[in-house]
């Protein structure tokens, strides 16, 4: 096991009717005059929006809103809300949403207290050394931004979609109500299961060894996301299995399962560019890309894998066939990917062979010559993985 600090100060008010508290909430954490920061009006069509409203007049919280947040968002929207804080002197962010709406909020936050253009922490020409204070209600789990330092946008010119990093981007507060994720869509739902499930292999495709405890919190996590998923993908209103796809969404990425091991992303990496040129999905493209990255990647560490296939997809156990076992699990992911109607190719998501010489252009850009850790790819191995996602 390496050495690592952990740090996760969030506070997470998890339950029922959670989100009546978001006033109290506020004071406590000194907010004064709040920008409510939301996405195309899910909030608004569920009746969530007047009762955190509500909250907040009940406590003579001043606020102010500016809805508008696209999944994958954009620069565009964060110039605006950062022209608004620093005019309005707005001292809090309340994101009421899920990634895309958490992730402008953040890069809002820190924009706001920079004098310079805050496209500056996503080129790493900053660092973001201080921010606007931020509270979430969430709506959808999936990308886990309640509980992480990053915030991910894409620059609308050249379609750049990068990540910023700082702690000081972490919510100070976030609720976490499961009801609030009975309206969700079901492609939104798996799209989301996808992508927590994909934070945790991102942690799990590791070199590092002896880090079992990280390993079996890992396992535990995703069987009961596999579980809970086949139960809300039947049943929408089932409190119990939303509940634990909830609070999964968090630990998948509050950064608890990365500690004391060198984390990989790569798979992160390539899927970024799908979102970014395509606006795919941010869960549907790592449907396609998860299971060909791990084709590509498994004789990379084969036992790995294997452990993978026994401990979560429930694979026999031949200790004289690694491969088979290991490819048995890959498959097994892509079948309950294929149950929960998540796409599991490139020809699914309308993106094509011929795309793929701009991925990896993009690509080369934003990652230079080579990413990842399980195993570092160059552009002629994601070229062949993005060809392996094809069919
Ligand atoms: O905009 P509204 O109308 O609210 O509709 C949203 C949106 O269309 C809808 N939705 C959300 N809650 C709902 C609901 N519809 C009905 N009922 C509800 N309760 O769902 C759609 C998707 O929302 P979005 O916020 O885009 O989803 P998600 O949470 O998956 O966020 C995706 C973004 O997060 C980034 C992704 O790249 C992508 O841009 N990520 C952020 C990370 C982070 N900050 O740590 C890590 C992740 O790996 C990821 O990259
Ligand atoms: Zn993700």
């Amino acid at each position: 096991m390496l050495n690592f600090e952990f740090h996760s100060p969030t506070e997470f008010v998890f339950g029922k009717d959670t989100e009546l508290q978001v006033g109290k909430l506020l004071k406590s954490y000194k907010a004064k005059k709040v920008l409510i920061h939301y996405g195309s009006g899910s909030i608004k069509r569920s009746g969530l929006f007047d009762r955190v409203v509500k909250a907040m007049t009940e406590l003579n919280i001043e606020y102010l809103e500016l809805g508008g947040v696209v999944p994958n968002p954009r620069d565009t929207l964060v110039y605006e809300g950062i022209k608004i804080c620093k005019e309005e002197k707005v001292d809090f962010i309340l994101a009421v949403g899920g990634g895309s709406v958490i992730d402008s909020a953040k890069a809002i936050a820190a924009g706001a207290k920079y004098t310079g253009d805050f496209w500056d922490f996503f080129d790493r020409k900053a660092s973001i050394k201080s921010a606007l204070k931020i509270g979430v209600i969430l709506t959808i789990p999936a990308a886990g931004s309640e509980g992480s330092p990053v915030s991910v946008i894409t620059k609308t010119e050249g379609l750049l979609k990068r990540g910023g990093y700082s702690q000081e981007i972490r919510p100070t507060f976030a609720i976490i109500n499961p009801e609030l994720t009975y309206t969700l869509p079901k492609y939104q739902t798996a799209a989301g299961i996808v992508d927590m499930m994909s934070h945790i292999f991102e942690r799990y495709l590791t070199k590092t060894t002896d880090v079992i405890l990280t390993d079996r919190l890992s396992e535990a996590t995703l069987v009961s996301i596999i579980e809970a998923a086949k139960i809300v993908m039947k049943e929408p209103t089932n409190y119990e299995a939303r509940a634990t796809i909830c609070w999964a969404g968090t630990i998948a990425h509050n950064g608890i399962l990365g500690v004391g091991r060198q984390e990989d992303w790569g798979t992160h990496a390539l899927e970024h560019e799908l979102s970014a040129l395509f606006d795919v999905t941010h869960g549907a493209g790592l449907a396609v890309m998860f299971p060909a990255y791990m084709k590509y990647t498994v004789n990379e560490d084969v036992q790995r894998y294997r452990r993978l296939a026994v401990k979560v997809f429930g694979i026999k156990d031949k200790p004289k066939k690694p491969l088979k076992v290991a490819m048995a699990g890959i498959h097994e992911l892509e079948k309950f990917f294929k149950e929960i109607l998540m796409p599991t190719t490139l020809d699914e998501i309308n993106v094509h062979k011929e795309d793929i010489d701009r991925l990896i252009e993009k690509l080369h850009i934003n990652r230079g010559d080579k990413f990842g850790f399980f195993k570092e790819l160059s552009m002629e191995d994601a070229r062949k993985i993005y060809e392996l996602a094809c069919k």
